[in-house]
C-alpha cells in the first residue's frame, strides 16, 4: 500500500508517483515469456523518460527504443548500453542520424525510401556502415484507438512490403549500410492478440523470401504495443503474446527484439491531485483539482479512462462529477461522470495507471510548472525530478525581455 497522503505532505502536489517494484516484475513477466529464444526488450523510453525510471530499466537488463536524438543521449545517460539502443521514428532530421550512427548504436529503424537515402549519404560521409532495420507495414487493422493505431497503410509509419524489398536490396548492395532487422509496430494499447499474429507472420514471410534472395537479417522486431488494464478489459498474457511470435518464428534463427513502453511502466505510476473545491452548474457536479490536462492529457486528447481513488475513508453518497483542473479549457477534464463521494478542500485523489504518456505528455500551458516525480522502491520513496519553478519557466525568455 502507498501511503499517498504521506507523500503528498512531503513533496505537495500535482505529483506522479512510480512504483519500480511493480515495473521489475512487468519487466521480468515479457522477459520470462521470451526465454525459449534470445531475446531484447528495448523499453520504450517516451512512455515514461525520466532518467531514474529508465536506470531501473537499464540495471534491470533493459535495451531502449528511442525516437529522437535526446531519447537515445537519455538512454545513454540512463545507462543503457548502446549497443541495446534503437533509433525509430518518422521524420529524423540529418544531425540526429549522424549523432546515431556516430554513437554507434544497435541499429536505426527506418522508415522511408527516402530516408535510407540520407542514412546512406550520411554514413559515406561519415566513412562507415550504418546498421539498419526497416519498419514495414503489414497493413493489419489492430483494433483500438485511432490516435495510436499504426499498423494500416493509411498511418503515416512504415513501408509497403514491395517498397521494404527494394529497400534491402539496395541497402546489401551498398557499402555504407548494412541491414540488420526489421521491424513492425501496428500500434498501442492492443488487447487482441490476432492481429498482431497476423502481422507476424507477414512479417516473418517477408523474412524467408529475403533469405532466399540471400539477404539475411538478425533481428525480429515487433515493436511494442502490449495493452494494460486501466478499468476491465481483456488483455492479452506476456505468456501468450510470446507464444504467438514465436510461433510464426519457426525456422528463422533471429533474436526478439520487443519495444515495449506502456506494459513495463503504466500501472507501476499514479497521479496525486489534491481537491481544491466542489462546484455545482445546474445539475451538473464538478470537482475541481490542483492536477490538469497539462500534466495529465490522456482523458483530454483520447477521451482515456483513469480508474480513481479517493484517499481516505468519506462519509456520504457516492454521485457522478467530473473532475476538472485549473486551465482554461473545457477539454481540461480528467475524468468525466466519475462516481464520487461529497469532497472538501484538501481531499486527495490518485488517478491509476499513470506510469506510461503520463508526465512525459506534458506542457506548461497557462504557465504551471510540470509536477514532481518521485518513485518508491523497496518501501522507500525519493525525489526523481523536481517540481518546476516559475523562474525554471521563464528561464529561456528573461534575457530577451527589452526595457
Ligand atoms: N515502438 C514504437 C515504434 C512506437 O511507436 C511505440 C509507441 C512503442 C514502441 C511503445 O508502445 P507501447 O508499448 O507503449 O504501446 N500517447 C499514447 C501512446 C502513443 C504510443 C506511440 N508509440 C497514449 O497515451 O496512449
Amino acid at each position: 500500500m502507498i501511503d499517498f497522503r504521506y507523500l503528498a505532505q512531503r513533496y505537495s502536489t500535482p505529483l506522479y508517483v512510480y512504483d519500480l517494484d511493480h515495473m521489475t516484475k512487468q519487466y521480468e513477466a515479457l522477459k520470462e515469456a521470451f526465454k525459449a529464444r534470445k531475446s531484447l526488450l528495448a523499453y520504450a523510453i517516451k512512455a515514461n523518460s525520466n532518467l531514474s525510471v529508465v536506470r531501473h530499466f537499464a540495471r534491470l537488463g533493459s535495451g531502449a527504443d528511442c525516437v529522437s536524438i535526446g531519447e537515445v543521449k537519455r538512454a545513454l545517460l540512463a545507462g543503457i548500453p548502446k549497443y541495446k539502443i534503437l533509433f525509430s521514428g518518422v521524420g529524423k532530421k540529418d544531425e540526429e542520424i549522424r549523432e546515431a550512427i556516430e554513437l554507434d548504436i544497435l541499429y536505426i529503424n527506418v522508415e522511408s525510401e527516402a530516408e535510407l537515402g540520407r542514412v546512406e549519404a550520411i554514413a559515406k560521409e561519415l566513412g562507415k556502415e550504418a546498421r539498419i532495420s526497416i519498419r514495414v507495414n503489414p497493413n493489419v487493422d489492430p483494433k483500438t484507438h485511432p490516435y495510436i493505431s499504426t499498423g494500416l497503410h493509411e498511418n503515416k509509419f512504415g513501408v509497403d512490403m514491395e517498397s521494404a524489398k527494394r529497400m534491402y536490396i539496395t541497402a546489401k548492395n551498398s557499402d555504407n549500410l548494412d541491414p540488420v532487422g526489421i521491424h513492425f509496430h501496428i500500434g498501442s494499447q492492443l488487447t487482441e492478440l490476432e492481429p498482431i499474429r497476423e502481422a507476424a507472420e507477414i512479417v516473418a514471410d517477408m523474412v524467408r523470401s529475403l533469405n532466399a534472395i540471400d539477404i539475411e537479417l538478425k533481428f525480429f522486431d515487433v515493436g511494442g504495443g502490449l495493452g494494460i488494464r486501466y478499468d476491465d478489459e481483456e488483455t492479452i498474457a506476456p505468456y501468450d503474446y510470446a507464444q504467438a511470435i514465436l510461433g510464426v518464428l519457426k525456422g528463422l534463427d533471429m533474436t526478439i527484439v520487443c519495444e515495449p513502453g506502456r506494459f513495463l511502466s503504466a500501472n507501476g505510476g499514479y497521479f496525486v491531485t489534491k481537491v481544491l473545491y466542489e462546484k455545482i452548474n445546474g445539475e451538473k457536479r464538478f470537482v475541481v483539482v490542483d492536477g490538469a490536462m497539462n500534466d495529465l492529457i490522456r482523458p483530454s486528447l483520447y477521451n482515456a479512462y483513469h480508474k480513481v481513488e479517493v484517499v481516505g475513508e468519506k462519509e456520504g453518497e457516492k454521485t457522478p462529477a467530473d473532475i476538472v483542473g485549473p486551465v482554461c479549457e473545457s477539454g481540461d477534464f480528467l475524468a468525466k461522470n466519475y462516481p464520487l463521494p461529497p469532497l472538501e478542500h484538501g481531499d486527495l485523489l490518485v488517478l491509476h495507471s499513470a506510469g506510461a504518456y503520463g508526465f512525459g505528455m506534458g506542457s506548461n500551458y497557462n504557465t504551471r510548472g510540470r509536477s514532481a516525480e518521485v518513485v518508491i522502491e523497496n518501501g522507500k520513496d525519493r525525489l526523481v525530478r523536481k517540481r518546476e519553478t516559475f523562474e525554471d519557466l521563464i528561464a529561456l525568455e528573461k534575457e530577451f525581455l527589452e526595457d
